[in-house]
This record gives C-alpha cells, sequence and structure tokens, in this order.
C-alpha cells in the first residue's frame, strides 16, 4: 500500500485526492486547514465522491510515501508543520502548484532531491470545503526520471492524464505564458474579450513575450504558435467569465499568487538582464491599489 497525503485540499487537493483515493492500493488523507467529511467532485464523466482521512493538527501525522502539496504559493510556509510530520527519510514531495518556482520555494523546507515540480492543468472550482467542479479533464506534466515516473503511475486509475518530459522546464514556462495575462482581468475586474483593443493587445502580447524571453533565457523551447494562441485565447475570453484564479481571487477578496505568475518573469528577468516592462507595471499597479490581498503574495 502506497501511502499519500495531501497538504491543502482545495480545488486542486481535493480533486487529486479524490481520484487517487478510488485506487485501492493507494492509502489518501489530506492534511487541511478547513474541515469536511467527504469529497464530492464534478467531474467531466459524472461525479466521484470519496472519504479520505482528514486530519487537521500536524501533530497526529506520520510519515508517508508521498506528499503532495497543493495550496497556494503564498501558503508555503504554513505547510511547514505538516512536511515536519509527513515526510522521512524516503518520503518525496511533490509540489503542484502553478509558476515555475516550485523547488525553489520548498527547498528551505524539504531537500531539493526529495522535491519534484507538478504542473497540473485542471481548470478547478471549489464550491465549499469539500465540493469541487470542473470541467476539462485534467493534465499533468513532471519532469523525466525515477521520481516522475513513479509519481505518473499513482495515476494509473484516475481521468488524470499524467506524463513525464524530459523538457519539463519547456511545459512549466508555456503554461506560465497562458498565466501570466490574467493580471490584466485581476485589474480591470472584467473579462478582456469585450474590452479588445489595439492597445490591450499591445499589453496582453506585452506580457506573454516577456515571459517567453524569460523562459526561453531559462531554457525553455516557446515557439510563437504559444504566445499567439494565450493572446488569442485573452482576445476571445467571453462576456461574463472568470480571466483566471488572479481575477476571481481579488473579486472573493483573497490574496493573490501575482508573485508566482508576473513577479517571477520580473525578478527573473531582472537577474537575466532581460527588460519586462509590462510584467513590472501591472504588477506594480497591482500593488499600488492597495489590496492588502497582493502583500506578501
Ligand atoms: N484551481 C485551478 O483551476 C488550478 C488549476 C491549475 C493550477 N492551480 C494551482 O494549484 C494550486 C492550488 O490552487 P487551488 O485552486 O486548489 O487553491 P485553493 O482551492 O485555494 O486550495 C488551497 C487549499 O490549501 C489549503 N491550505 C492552505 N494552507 C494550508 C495549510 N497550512 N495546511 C492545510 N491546508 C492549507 C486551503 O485551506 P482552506 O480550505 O482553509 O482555504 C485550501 O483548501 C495553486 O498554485 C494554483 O495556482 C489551480
Amino acid at each position: 500500500m502506497t501511502s499519500i497525503a495531501v497538504i491543502g485540499p482545495g480545488a486542486i487537493g481535493g480533486t487529486v485526492a479524490a481520484w487517487l483515493a478510488q485506487d485501492a492500493t493507494l492509502d489518501v488523507m489530506v492534511c487541511a486547514r478547513t474541515p469536511f467529511d467527504d469529497l464530492r467532485i464534478e467531474t467531466p464523466n459524472g461525479v466521484i465522491t470519496a472519504k479520505p482521512e482528514v486530519l487537521l493538527d500536524p501533530a497526529k501525522a506520520k510519515v508517508v510515501d508521498w506528499v503532495l502539496v497543493t495550496t497556494k504559493t503564498y501558503d508555503v510556509d504554513s505547510t511547514k508543520p505538516w512536511l515536519d510530520r509527513l515526510v522521512g527519510g524516503k518520503t518525496r514531495v511533490a509540489i503542484v502548484q502553478n509558476g515555475v518556482e516550485q523547488v525553489r520555494l520548498f527547498q528551505h523546507l524539504v531537500p531539493a532531491e526529495r522535491l519534484l515540480p507538478v504542473v497540473i492543468n485542471l481548470p478547478a472550482v471549489r464550491t465549499s470545503p469539500g465540493r469541487i467542479a470542473y470541467g476539462r479533464r485534467g493534465v499533468i506534466a513532471v519532469p523525466a526520471g525515477p521520481d516522475g515516473e513513479d509519481f505518473v503511475a499513482l495515476f494509473a486509475k484516475t481521468e488524470i492524464a499524467a506524463a513525464a518530459y524530459a523538457d519539463f522546464v519547456s511545459q512549466a514556462w508555456i503554461k506560465l505564458c497562458g498565466n501570466c495575462i490574467s493580471v490584466v482581468p485581476a485589474l480591470t475586474l472584467r473579462a478582456t474579450g469585450p474590452v479588445w483593443s489595439e492597445d490591450l493587445e499591445a499589453i496582453v502580447r506585452g506580457l506573454v513575450e516577456e515571459c517567453a524571453a524569460v523562459g526561453r533565457a531559462e531554457g525553455a523551447v516557446i515557439s510563437q504558435a504559444v504566445v499567439e494562441d494565450a493572446v488569442n485565447n485573452s482576445r476571445n475570453m467571453a462576456e461574463g467569465s472568470k480571466g483566471g484564479s488572479l481575477h476571481a481571487d481579488r473579486l472573493a477578496g483573497n490574496r493573490m499568487e501575482v508573485d508566482a505568475r508576473n513577479g517571477v518573469i520580473v525578478r527573473l528577468g531582472e537577474k537575466l538582464g532581460i527588460p519586462t516592462p509590462m510584467n513590472r507595471v501591472l504588477v506594480t499597479l497591482l500593488a499600488a491599489s492597495g489590496s492588502p490581498w497582493v502583500a506578501g503574495s
């Protein structure tokens, strides 16, 4: 029996935990901040349910084979009490978060060689604790190698398509090329499609081009088609649709993962000597909006 603890059973963690719990060879528990009794997930192919053990107190946690961290990126340090109890000599820790810094964010808590960065594409919404819905089949990417292959094998009996990539860096940066646009609707509080203009396109294109330039300097292979796809998705964003989780989090009064989405492009751009004026301006404007949820994110 392989033991798995999911720290942060929100939209992504709850979905992943529920899918893994369908496999009788996996012993899945969740480490939560807010209690719930069971998981009920509306998937594209129907509802799945699961009743994993829900731990609320790190003192009750024991060493497991795998830890999956699925908190938001600004909650990294709050996972320390869990990690201290769950990670033993052979535990591997998968960081299932957006961005390109999964390992950097956790290497002060867990030795880097134990960490596995995970990119997930699975647009999920949590309506209440333990209640989640998503409308498109999930896809997971991890780096190739023994840990990546073992992680992929955990998903064999799920409807989440997991795969290991020799060029994982490109996978992470390609996703960021789409995600970095979310700062625009987070500022304007509306979808980009209905208010599309040449000037708005220049802003969106600037964000993505800068992300692609920094990503390429970091070793990612990012074709121009990736940039055009991201711009087109923004052009086609329909009235009323949420412009990504930054937008949704700002509307809900939550903190936002601005640093993991756009701050990182500015920081790495600075280090690499690549100008990132569009990302810098929009991050600065969001911070200057006085939103308490930007601070420390
Ligand atoms: N949702 C998506 O569609 C999606 C898609 C791809 C990638 N991602 C990425 O996946 C990551 C998770 O996003 P999400 O949407 O799943 O966020 P979420 O719904 O807000 O879930 C995060 C969960 O972490 C819990 N948490 C935070 N600190 C904790 C701690 N110290 N101990 C235990 N639980 C803790 C939260 O507890 P509470 O219940 O108390 O809030 C919440 O349940 C983010 O990096 C996001 O960018 C999300």
